[in-house]
């Protein structure tokens, strides 16, 4: 960050789950697929669906609702509202402004952002530097997702793998003597519209009776390209970030990866030579919730204590687009 711009702290995590657990036995009376198949090749346990009235936006008014709690902001001092997704409760209005309203916001700014599951990083790239230039002093943050809106029940290559929540941080400049800052940040977007893709219902394939048909609403994705597309951007993410920030991963307390597959994230371990142990992992218990995943994890790091004001971050993430990206902080 240049010196003439303000430091940045997270100053409160927050995140929101739906109620209804969908377990992988529960999964494979629908399609052909079991319980040790989905652990053995992923690490998933079990994911949570959306129910009624658990809206993309429902679900990030919940998350940021606890992450301005633990900040001590109410709603009316919200500056700007930036939420990640891919799965908006409509395509407009914006699930920023569904979230303004169900947060009672009433003098704030607010635009979604699309990034996939590196939706997260780009956010706070975003959100800080909105803060650094001193444009607003407290951003809201919201990655919420609502994948199986997007998810065929039929498609065992997928419907295992994603699920719904909602992660949420508030942004503010960092008080005298805080030791918080946004290091660095790397983003970044080459296009492939066939690893992983919707292909229907934007404007170069409207919605109509024929793609509903031909399933081109859901998400279609080459499991294996995008396996390897993750191992091999999580490593090059990892040592370009601590390189430019000039840090050893030993001053690294923990990394906080896009929730993709653990074996994604044991074979860039292994390949990086950071220790597992100081991973942080939730996809067991939520799969992958693309851009809600970070939030989610870093809330519960934050919220058991295993996060301390000074220590270093790092969140790497990759995803459609493709998109990937990383961003280093000293919490
Ligand atoms: O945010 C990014 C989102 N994308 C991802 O996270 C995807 C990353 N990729 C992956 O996680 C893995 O590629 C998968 C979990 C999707 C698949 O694992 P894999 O080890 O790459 O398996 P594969 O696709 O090479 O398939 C191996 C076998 C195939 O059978 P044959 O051809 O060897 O007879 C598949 O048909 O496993 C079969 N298979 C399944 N079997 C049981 C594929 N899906 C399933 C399933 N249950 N759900």
């Amino acid at each position: 960050m240049r010196p003439s711009l303000r430091p940045v702290c997270i100053a409160g995590t927050g995140a929101c789950a739906p109620k209804q657990v969908l377990s992988n036995a529960e999964l494979a009376q629908r399609v052909d697929t079991d319980d040790a198949w989905i652990v053995s090749r992923t690490g998933i346990r079990e994911r949570r669906v959306a129910g009624p009235g658990e809206t993309c936006s429902e679900l990030g008014a919940g998350a940021a609702k606890h992450a301005l709690e633990m900040a001590g902001l109410d709603a009316h001092q919200v500056d700007c509202i930036v939420v990640a997704t891919i799965t908006p409760d409509t395509v407009f209005p914006s699930t920023a402004a569904y979230i303004q309203r169900l947060l009672g916001c009433d003098r704030t700014a607010g635009f979604d952002l699309s990034a996939a599951c590196s939706g997260f990083v780009y956010g706070l790239t975003v959100a800080s530097s909105l803060v650094a230039a001193g444009t607003y002093d407290n951003v809201l943050l919201v990655g919420a997702e609502v994948m199986t809106s997007i998810t065929d029940p039929l498609d065992r290559n997928t419907c295992i793998l994603f699920g719904d929540g909602a992660g949420a941080c508030l942004l503010r400049p960092a008080a005298k003597g805080e030791p918080s800052e946004i290091l660095h940040s790397i983003l970044r977007v080459e296009c492939d519209d066939q690893v992983l893709v919707v292909p229907a219902g934007g404007s170069n394939l409207p919605a109509s009776h024929d793609t509903v048909e031909a399933r081109q609403h859901y998400m279609k994705m080459q499991g294996r390209a995008t396996f390897r597309f993750a191992v091999t951007s999580f490593k090059s993410l990892f040592e370009e970030t601590l390189e430019a920030a000039g840090i050893t991963q030993e001053r690294l307390r923990w990394i906080v990866p896009h929730q993709v597959n653990q074996r994604i994230i044991e074979a860039a371990a292994k390949r990086t030579g950071f220790p597992t142990e100081r991973i942080a992992v939730n996809l067991d218990r939520f799969g992958n919730t693309s851009a809600a995943g970070i939030p989610m994890c870093l809330d519960e790091l934050v919220r058991e204590g295993k996060l301390e004001r000074g220590d270093h971050v790092l969140f790497v993430a990759f995803g459609a687009g493709l998109t990937w990206g990383s961003v280093l902080v000293r919490w």
